[in-house]
């Protein structure tokens, strides 16, 4: 790692889901106070930052995606003196601090939209958002064909007759970035945090600020090859992936945005970042919002998308590494988040159907959970030796599975109700986090909390809690914590470059300089490591110089 890059070139950030993290105050939900008792854990695991889920004010319609004011953290997670005491006290710790914005859309309980109601339609008020009359004799259509990410139609109409756009929940009605007011206000909010210290944010939906101002229907479907693996199995799918012109996704015009945004940053000292959420179709159109004059880095959604397969993994990390490093950008690996069903329950799975982003993937088929959380762990080892920067969803380094068995009563994500209880939603991999101990709250909650924690956990979790796997070397506990540790010490990991070595199929191979190889095997027998070298960490037991499948080694030459 060099001296001199900045930290986001290579940082490793750790993503803290505040509902779910640790909850200080006993009423089941996280919050800051418990962010803050857990800072010594997150230091000893040697993360870099922490990228905080919303922790605004929020009627909780998305958890928090819908805030209701930027400058306010919701009571339920705390004050806003303690989100400053948090700022400062990560500090302390060497750890930087990346809140959430969520500039898409705001809370239907938003100052803005309560006016923007009140004032009615053809007000100036209703053009903060995006209001049209309906279509049909009596407008009692919708404005035009969109859904909602969430299910349903993207549009409700309100007793007056006029219709709003919200491409999530209806209590998440989208903003018009075409009024000034609308781009003045969040460059405000964004000054308002960074004088108090956060180190960047990451950006909700970067790629859906912009609409076409036609507001026309969708492409016809299907579209090709869109957002799908770089490389498939499928040779009908053998493509080269095209950029679809959507009305509503990734459109040019959001990067005016962005520069503008940047510019704000570099206002301030310390080398402040962003990272973009930033479904694209093609790793060109995700470098476009990672040019020099515009954000810092986004997420590699594809990394996160991509099977378990020798192919196309590398085809995603070729292109991205060329795409980004033609824009000077550095690549950001990420495999789980707060709204994707956990690594290790997707890849325990043999059947990989397509997955298409901004669409909601549920693997199907008989789960093999030490099958997943074996690759999950080579998995750990590629993402950490790639180039760039890496994400780590919260429980990753736990092993957490997804729950999918979560009782129907207590689902809470919009999606389940929206989707007319066909898609049970994204709560599988939100339960809060076991910390210690044999039973529920494993150390979430307080011992005399008042409350439950908000998702039921799993009774077997006593197994996988923090404490239970602190210390034993053959957990995936102290497999993070040893691949962070030699990452940070290593001269040839984090920013840089990688260089393929010759392996055979199914085996991937790379070198880093100085001295470095990283081997994984996605093959189905064992692999011959290379000669003159010794193991420096492994995800299981290397022996007789081979690497058995589904495993991965970090090598030193
Ligand atoms: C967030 C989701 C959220 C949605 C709407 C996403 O991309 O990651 O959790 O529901 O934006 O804000």
């Amino acid at each position: 790692m060099s001296g001199t890059a900045p930290w986001w070139r290579s940082a490793v950030i750790y993503q803290v889901y505040i509902r779910s993290f640790a909850d200080g105050n006993g009423d089941g939900v996280g919050d800051i106070a418990g962010i803050r008792s857990r800072l010594p854990y997150l230091k000893s695991l040697g993360i870099d930052a922490i990228w905080i889920n919303p922790w605004y004010k929020s009627p909780m319609a998305d958890h928090g995606y819908d805030v209701a004011d930027y400058r306010e953290i919701d009571p339920l997670f705390g004050t806003l003196a303690e989100a400053e005491q948090l700022i400062e006290e990560a500090h302390r710790h060497g750890i930087r601090v990346i809140p959430d914005i969520v500039p898409n859309h705001t809370s239907d309980r938003h100052a803005w939209f309560q006016t923007a109601l009140a004032a009615g339609p053809g007000s100036p008020e209703r053009e903060r958002y995006i209001f049209r009359p309906g279509r049909g004799p009596d407008g009692a259509e919708p404005p035009n064909d969109w859904v909602s990410c969430f299910g349903g139609p993207a549009w409700t109409r309100l007793p007056d007759g006029d219709w709003y756009l919200h491409l999530f929940a209806p209590e998440q009605p989208d903003l018009n970035w075409e009024h000034p007011e609308v781009r003045a206000e969040f460059e405000s909010v964004l000054r308002f945090w960074f004088s108090r210290g956060v180190d960047g944010f990451r950006i909700d939906v970067a790629h859906g600020l912009v609409k076409d101002p036609e507001l026309p229907d969708l492409p016809p479907r299907p579209e090709p090859a869109r957002l799908g693996p770089l490389v498939s199995r499928d040779p009908a799918r053998e493509q080269p992936r095209q950029h679809v012109d959507h009305p509503h996704w990734d459109r040019d015009e959001v990067h005016d945005i962005y520069r503008a945004w940047r510019k704000v940053a570099d206002e301030f000292p310390g080398d402040r970042s962003f990272v973009a959420e930033a479904w694209a179709d093609t790793p060109e159109r995700l470098a476009a919002y990672v040019r020099h004059d515009g954000l810092h880095t986004a997420f590699n959604f594809d990394f996160l998308m991509a099977s378990w397969n020798a192919k196309d993994l590398r085809a995603v990390i070729d292109d991205s590494l060329a795409m980004l490093g033609a824009v000077g950008a550095p690549a950001t690996w990420v495999l789980s988040n707060h709204d994707v069903v956990r690594h290790p329950s997707r890849y325990g799975r043999g059947a990989v159907k397509q997955w298409v982003a901004n669409e909601p993937y549920r693997p199907e088929g008989p789960l093999d959970l030490e099958l997943g959380t074996r690759r999950a762990r080579a998995a750990a080892l590629l993402m950490l030796a790639l180039p760039g920067g890496a994400y780590i969803y919260q429980g990753e380094e736990l092993g957490l599975p997804e729950v999918e068995d979560l009782p129907e009563a207590v689902l809470q994500d919009p999606i389940w109700e929206r989707s007319g209880h066909s898609d049970r939603g994204r709560d599988g991999c939100r339960v809060p986090l076991p910390w210690t101990g044999h039973s529920a709250p494993f150390g979430f909650s307080p011992e005399d909390a008042a409350a439950a924690p908000w998702l039921p956990q799993p009774a077997s979790w006593g197994k996988r809690s923090a404490a239970a796997q602190s210390g034993d070397e053959t957990s995936m506990l102290e497999l993070y914590r040893t691949a962070l540790r030699l990452r940070r010490a290593h001269p040839a990991l984090g920013d840089s470059s990688l260089t393929w070595l010759d392996a055979p199929t199914g085996v991937l191979t790379f070198r880093r300089e100085p001295g470095f190889i990283a081997a994984v095997n996605l093959a189905s027998t064992p692999y011959r490591l290379p000669d003159h070298t010794t193991v420096l960490l492994a995800s299981g037991t290397v022996e007789g110089g081979l690497l058995a499948p589904d495993e991965a080694v970090w090598l030193a030459v």
